[in-house]
């Protein structure tokens, strides 16, 4: 069968990007239909009425074929998602869900630069980012691309002089630490993938770090294994407003400065990546020394971009073009592949599934790779920032429920603490297992025990344990019957609990790319389907915007009362230690 989108590459070549974000639009992904009142929504829902009575268990005794038959492939990964709570006729719905919301054509207009962050005017084009050399996307008469592979030309050049000792501090020493000073999206992938791809270091043994809290604790643990004259920060921030990284950017340059080191020489230690060129050399960063950024790649996607400096600079500009086509390649998956077998939209529904229809709350992620332990932070963002949203592209409020709180962590060590509340708390929590074939670390039989957790963890939350089946296991252990008529309801595990698992050949820069690109092209699906703008996050706003007033209250002379009694005892808390 065939989905709604082009199954040829996409020819953006001639898509005046801008003009378009100016125009109001009467496209359905800006205007979105009411997901609650289209028919196949309706269909769900009498179709999760009869799945009431639906055994995964069962389903997987009657039907030898249910592995191959619900799951499907691309870029080095492999879905299997046969262990939830869907028959074929529930995929069908789910697929025709995605069609109804006009999904097709927000794909194509995604990736053609039309604005769908309406509520800020813009296109979301990190797919730009990583499409190959040739490729042509005009925007204000220009070529994007040009633009694209400029940055990443620049980033290649600078990212060979540190690695091979020729960019030097100001006594002349080379390089030896970078420091990214960033936070949110500026911070968590980058972070996410130079430690994901740590098998893959660059030799010239350049250390990359990370600072992002204001908390000056950080700061502090951070710079006392740090020489001034060796280190080179890279200030990472889209807006150049951003309190906690212009803040941890002035306590770098005082701790540089405060080194002993030669102040016009500040510029051999200070670069930015922006798109606030002017506030970046108002801080004192030399001109030349400036990454762009562009307001048409949202914080939360940008790693692809020189955002991703620290991560070239780890692993080397080689592993970070293949970090980037295996991204391309699942875009062009997304943007081609019929939605049967699309493996965003397919993870996309299967959340819909749970949490429109099962009313699952929360969803969780359990990559069975150390190298991933930071992979849940940055779908925390990418994912919560995203789909924390209540009001349509419209402006109208939404009918249904959207993003779910995003939680999880490294297996096997998430078996021995939470994962007792996915086998038998009450609540409903769907699970994404990842986990590579190939370690990158064969030790002894290790890799096979943690493969082995992974799939007996999916396994035991689909099948469960029933009473007689406790019951028995306790009588084979010889306890009394009294015993086991006690101890029988509490070794219960319900099971029929959904999961997907993904499997890789190896955690590599191509795969990796892919994995996270997969992640964002599910988070938009949703994001069409519930009718929400994936791309802007105004509720973060209120905090910063609080933030100043209170810190006025803490280090005014004679400020103005808080406007609760809460927040003005707490002011008078902190006030009474820090008086005089
Ligand atoms: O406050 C949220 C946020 O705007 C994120 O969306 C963003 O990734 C982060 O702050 C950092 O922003 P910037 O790169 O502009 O410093």
């Amino acid at each position: 069968m065939r989905a709604d989108v082009d199954r040829e590459p996409l020819d953006t070549r001639a898509t005046p990007l801008t003009a378009k974000s100016q125009q109001p639009s009467t496209k359905h992904y800006l205007q979105p239909l009411d997901a609650a009142s289209l028919p196949s929504w309706q269909a769900l829902q009498k179709h999760h009425l009869a799945m009431q009575r639906f055994n995964m268990r069962d389903a997987f005794e009657a039907d030898a074929g249910r592995f191959n038959a619900f799951s499907a492939s691309s870029c080095g990964l492999f879905l299997d998602y046969s262990k939830n709570l869907i028959t074929g006729e529930t995929r069908d719905l789910l697929i025709q869900l995605a069609r109804e919301s006009g999904l097709g054509e927000a794909i194509q207009a995604m990736f053609a630069g039309e604005p769908v962050n309406a509520s800020e005017c813009r296109p979301a084009l990190h797919t730009a980012l990583r499409r190959p050399v040739g490729d042509r996307l005009i925007m204000d008469g220009r070529n994007l691309m040009r633009d694209v592979h400029d940055a990443l030309g620049n980033m290649t050049e600078i990212v060979g002089r540190i690695h091979n000792g020729l960019w030097r501090g100001h006594s002349d020493r080379a390089i030896t630490d970078v420091v990214n000073i960033g936070i949110g999206g500026s911070f968590l992938g980058p972070e996410l993938v130079s430690e994901a791809l740590l098998p893959y270091r660059h030799p010239s043994g350049v250390r990359c770090h990370y600072l992002a809290n204001i908390d000056g604790s950080e700061f502090h643990e951070l710079t006392t294994r740090l020489d001034a004259d060796t280190t080179l920060f890279i200030i990472s921030s889209k807006s150049f407003s951003t309190l906690e990284t212009l803040k941890n950017a002035e306590a770098a340059r005082a701790w540089y400065l405060n080194s002993g080191a030669n102040a016009q020489k500040l510029y051999r230690h200070f670069i930015a990546v922006t798109s606030n060129n002017q506030a970046a050399i108002d801080f004192g960063i030399c001109e030349k020394n400036i990454f762009p950024m562009w307001d048409w790649v949202g914080g939360r996607y940008s790693l692809w971009s020189a955002i991703g400096l620290p991560i070239a600079l780890a692993i080397g500009m080689t592993n970070f073009k293949e970090l980037l086509s295996g991204a391309n390649a699942m875009d062009r998956h997304f943007l081609n592949e019929p939605f049967e077998s699309n493996m965003p939209v397919l993870l996309a529904t299967l959340g819909i599934w749970y949490r429109n229809f099962w009313d699952a709350q929360a969803y969780a992620f359990l990559p069975y790779d150390h190298y991933l332990r930071n992979f849940v932070k940055h779908l925390q963002q990418m994912d919560m920032e995203s789909s924390g949203k209540s009001i349509r592209q419209d402006g109208s409020a939404v009918s249904c429920e959207t993003g779910p709180v995003i939680w999880g962590g490294v297996g096997c060590n998430g078996q021995h603490a939470y994962h007792q509340l996915l086998h038998q708390g009450t609540a409903l929590v769907p699970a994404d297992f990842i986990v590579p074939v190939v370690s990158h670390n064969p030790l002894a039989d290790h890799h096979h025990w943690l493969y082995a957790n992974c799939l007996s963890q999916s396994q035991a939350l689909m099948c469960g344990k029933n009473l007689q089946e406790a019951e028995a296991e306790l009588r084979a252990k010889g306890l009394s019957e009294v015993d086991v008529q006690r101890l029988a309801p509490h070794k219960v595990i319900p099971g029929n609990r959904p999961s997907n698992t993904l499997v890789m050949e190896t955690l590599d820069p191509r795969r990796l790319g892919a994995l996270i690109a997969l992640y964002e092209h599910k988070v938009f699906a949703q994001g069409v389907i519930w009718g929400i703008n994936s791309f802007d996050q105004w509720g973060v706003e209120l905090g910063k915007e609080l933030g100043s007033g209170v810190y006025s209250c803490l280090t005014g002379f004679d400020p103005p009362p808080a406007a609760d009694c809460s927040t003005q005892g707490l002011i008078d808390y902190f006030r009474r230690r820090h008086r005089g």
